[in-house]
């Protein structure tokens, strides 16, 4: 199958199905020299892993990663970092049902029609379980970014129709804030009926979607290559590569369509030596280049497809109209899930892009 790796000079494939032995990713192009361990690896794949909480999955993964080859004496070696997790907890049983019949909102049927087969076992391929490769891919990248002082993160904004009211801009704040909630929400109060709202629609055996806000700090001016691998193409790229993500935009997104020029350009000023913007509607980035303010990036995460309720399908072996009630242990919402996927994504394109810029000039 391909399309499966990406990136140019930091460059990963992810590998393996939701309930085969094993997932993983293949990290080449890391620099030699980049200080890296397997707790940085574990502190991300530890905020990926499901079971956490009332807002996720009751599938229970330790998700241990095991550092195949790249690193030596605690150092990336500029070689292939190979990046091996085990499945141990997959019930395949709940999933009997599906091999004939696709659930709707999944991608079921579109494998099937693509290939003529495919691995049904817990989605496959196209489980949330691939992302496993990406949140530990997307570890080394943010250690890498963070030699040069960049910062990735993300959290919920909206869940089920819930919008939080975020009045920070401290990013560290902001941070520990939703991380200490199960939504990932920096607003408590929101957070609190958040989690009221998918309790509800739980019992009633359905799903929410949601809005996560990504941003990145201390990306420096430059980056982004001119005129197809644009830094807000390739964002706009990873992103929408997650799945359940329906759309990105990049800083005032959808909204500039309603605005005057007046009203979306960021307007420059000088202060001590630096160059500023007045705002913020480009989301750090003029012309697919970053311009040195904060990278903004909004993802819209549809309703998990796995839901608890009876539904129209076929059978593929009769050819039939059919009835599906799912069964097996799934996201009751997305989005705080994907928070440490979608800053996986970015800081790899950030991490990919930094590369590239050092070619960029003599
Ligand atoms: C972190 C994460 C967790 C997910 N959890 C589930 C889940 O529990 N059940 C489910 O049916 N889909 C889940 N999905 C969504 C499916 O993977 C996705 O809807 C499917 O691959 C079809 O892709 P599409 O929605 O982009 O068309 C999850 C996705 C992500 C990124």
């Amino acid at each position: 199958m391909s399309g499966n790796n990406f990136g140019t000079i930091f460059r990963i494939t992810t590998w393996g199905e939701s309930h085969g032995r094993a997932v993983g990713v293949v990290v080449d192009g890391c620099p030699a020299g980049l200080a890296l361990s397997a707790q940085d690896i574990q502190k991300e794949l530890d905020r990926r892993r499901p079971g956490q909480s009332r807002a996720s999955t009751a599938r229970q993964e330790a998700d241990r990663v095991e550092i195949l080859s790249g690193i030596f004496d605690g150092n990336t070696t500029g070689t292939p970092i190979s990046l091996l997790i085990w499945n141990k907890d997959a019930d395949s049983s709940a999933y009997d049902l599906l091999r004939d019949k696709p659930r709707p909102g999944h991608a079921d049927y579109a494998y099937q029609m693509k290939y003529g087969l495919r691995d049904h076992r817990g989605g496959g391929r196209a489980s949330a379980r691939e992302t496993v490769g990406r949140v530990a891919a997307g570890a080394v990248a943010k250690k890498l970014l963070a030699t040069e002082g960049i910062e990735v993160v993300a959290y919920v904004t909206e869940l089920g129709g819930i919008v939080a009211d975020i009045a920070s801009s401290n990013l560290l704040e902001l941070r520990n804030r939703a991380e200490s909630n199960a939504v990932r929400c920096p607003d408590h109060a929101a957070a609190e009926r958040m989690l009221e709202r998918l309790d509800a629609v739980r019992r009633e055996g359905d799903s929410l979607g949601g809005v996560v806000v990504v941003t990145a700090v201390g990306v420096p001016a430059g980056l982004g290559e001119p005129v197809f691998d644009k830094l807000d193409g390739d964002l706009a790229k990873a992103l929408m590569s997650i799945g359940a993500v329906k759309a990105v935009e990049i800083g005032a997104g959808r909204e500039c369509a309603g605005m005057r020029g007046s009203e979306m350009n960021d307007p420059l000023f000088m202060r001590e030596g630096r160059i500023n913007f007045e705002s913020n509607h480009a989301g750090g980035i003029l012309g697919g280049i970053s311009t040195g303010g904060t990278i903004l990036c909004t993802i819209a995460v549809k309703p998990t497809p796995s839901i608890a309720r009876q539904q129209n399908t076929v059978d593929l072996a009769c050819g039939e109209t059919a009835e599906i009630e799912i069964k097996g242990r799934h996201d009751p919402a997305i989005p705080p899930r994907i928070v440490p996927v979608a800053e996986a994504m970015v800081a790899l394109v950030l991490a990919d892009h930094l590369l590239r810029q050092r070619a960029a000039r003599l």
